[in-house]
């Protein structure tokens, strides 16, 4: 069974496709945002020191445990210890939630892509974003757009992991790096931007708190695809030449040079035209209806948009690629299904969730859970509470119960020096488990910093 277990070709591979996970929407609507709100360059500052340990120390334990077991995530937990399976059942229950919405917001990027190319950049401002609302509250049409981009993930899935998901990432991440690179380079050149690059690059101390570093953490631990069983996944396909050490720092620069970048790319943006008032949009209002808005009044506006959107569709594509295969990988190897009859059973599955996501923001707007709309219930279920709980669990387990020498000699494998060793030990026991229990109890909204 191991010997048949398909897998990257190498580390670039490897790396191109973990870094095509971890840069998302997270990357491009959420940091910026998250930057602009808490002061800038002390916020980066903060970001940057916890990827580098916090986000460090989980991202190697759920690659070395993928690799060292070589199965997906409720075997490869099943295989440390027994009485841990349910952790692997728990964080494969997250791609599952959050395929199905994610890519009802792929549909709308594709949307965005083809009003674009169609030259529609001024349709699609009109009336202060009433474009993006109206095509929301539609019936018919997202569910359209959802089912291209699901298909559009099937198709790279289908073709497998090395010939569909190495492939596709090879191609489109260091197109992304272009297009954002370019698009960065053209905005800023635009009169009034650098009013708003000081905006995000000086730290703004007065805007330091607690919550500051709160929200780091939160944003650290989406972007980088963990508690899901994505790492775990890829890392399962990944050779045992491979240094863990040398992919993670490669991983980690990608995904938060990506951020860095959408910073710099939207922020002096949005400042130019729309002041500091322009900032306070958020998530999709930022993307789907301030940014078209900028678009259509900035020179050559119709092409920067359609590179944008292309931009984050490459973005979108390569994230609900590894969220699909983790949850085809875990059907393939428990069920011993085939790859083809796996990624049939997901798609109906995606198909059955999906749609309320896709339907809520208009026909079933009147339906809430807990207080929000299909979409809003199950990102907050899937990133609040169930992804702080697995990876709480998981450093637990591997600090207290296996030992993080699990992890270390899976690391040091090839007689690699494990540089960071001793801080890895110390954020797996102590820091990281106190981080989540934070990160978890501000989710839940018990604790207000
Ligand atoms: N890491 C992705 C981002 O930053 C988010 C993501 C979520 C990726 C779910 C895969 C699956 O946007």
């Amino acid at each position: 069974m191991k010997e048949n277990r398909s897998s990257f070709s190498g580390r670039i591979g490897f790396v191109l496709a973990a870094a095509g996970s971890a840069v998302g929407l997270g990357n491009l609507w959420r940091f910026p945002y998250l930057a602009a709100q808490h002061g800038g360059g002390i916020f980066i500052l903060c970001y940057i020191i916890l990827t580098l340990t916090f986000g460090f120390a989980l991202m190697t334990t759920e690659i070395a445990i993928g690799r060292k077991t070589g199965l997906s995530c409720i075997g490869a937990y099943q295989a440390l210890n027994r009485k841990f399976s349910f952790l692997g059942y728990v964080a494969w229950l997250v791609p599952i939630i959050i395929l199905p919405y994610y890519s009802v917001i792929g549909g709308w990027v594709c949307k965005y892509v083809s009003v674009y190319v169609t030259g529609q950049a001024q349709a699609a401002a009109a009336d202060g974003g009433a474009f993006f609302g109206a095509f929301t509250a539609n019936p018919s049409e997202p569910l359209g757009w959802f089912l291209l981009f699901l298909g559009l993930t099937s198709v790279a899935v289908l073709l497998g992991v090395e010939k569909g998901i190495e492939k596709v990432s090879k191609v489109m991440m260091p197109a992304l790096i272009v297009i954002i690179i370019g698009i960065c380079v053209y905005v800023l050149t635009l009169p009034g931007t650098f009013a708003g690059l000081k905006y995000y690059l000086v730290p703004d101390f007065s805007k330091f708190s607690l919550s500051t570093i709160t929200a780091a953490m939160g944003q650290l631990f989406y972007s980088m695809s963990l508690a899901m069983g994505i790492m775990v996944t890829y890392g399962s396909y990944t050779r045992k030449d491979v240094s863990l050490v040398r992919s993670v720092n490669q991983i980690e620069l990608f995904d938060t040079g990506v951020a860095l970048l959408a910073g710099l790319m939207i922020i002096p943006t949005v400042f130019a035209f729309q002041g500091e008032a322009g900032l306070s949009a958020a998530g999709p209002g930022l993307m789907f209806q301030s940014l078209p808005m900028i678009f259509a009044e900035m020179p050559g506006g119709q092409f920067v948009g359609l590179a944008f959107f292309v931009l984050v569709l490459f973005a979108a594509l390569t994230s609900s690629i590894s969220l699909m295969e983790t949850i085809v990988s875990m059907f393939m190897d428990r069920l011993k299904l085939g790859r083809k009859t796996a990624c049939v059973a997901v798609l109906v599955i995606s198909l059955l969730l999906g749609v309320p996501s896709s339907l809520g923001n208009g026909l079933w707007s009147h339906i809430t859970l807990l207080g929000r709309d299909f979409l809003s219930f199950f990102d907050f279920i899937s990133n609040n509470v169930i992804m702080p709980i697995v990876a709480l669990l998981t450093c637990l387990l591997v600090g207290w119960i296996v030992g993080t020498k699990t992890v270390t000699d899976e690391v040091t494998l090839n007689g690699e020096k494990f540089g960071r060793k001793r801080l890895y030990e110390i954020m797996t026991k102590y820091l990281a488990p106190l981080f989540l229990v934070i990160i978890l109890l501000e989710g839940i909204g018990i604790l207000k910093v």
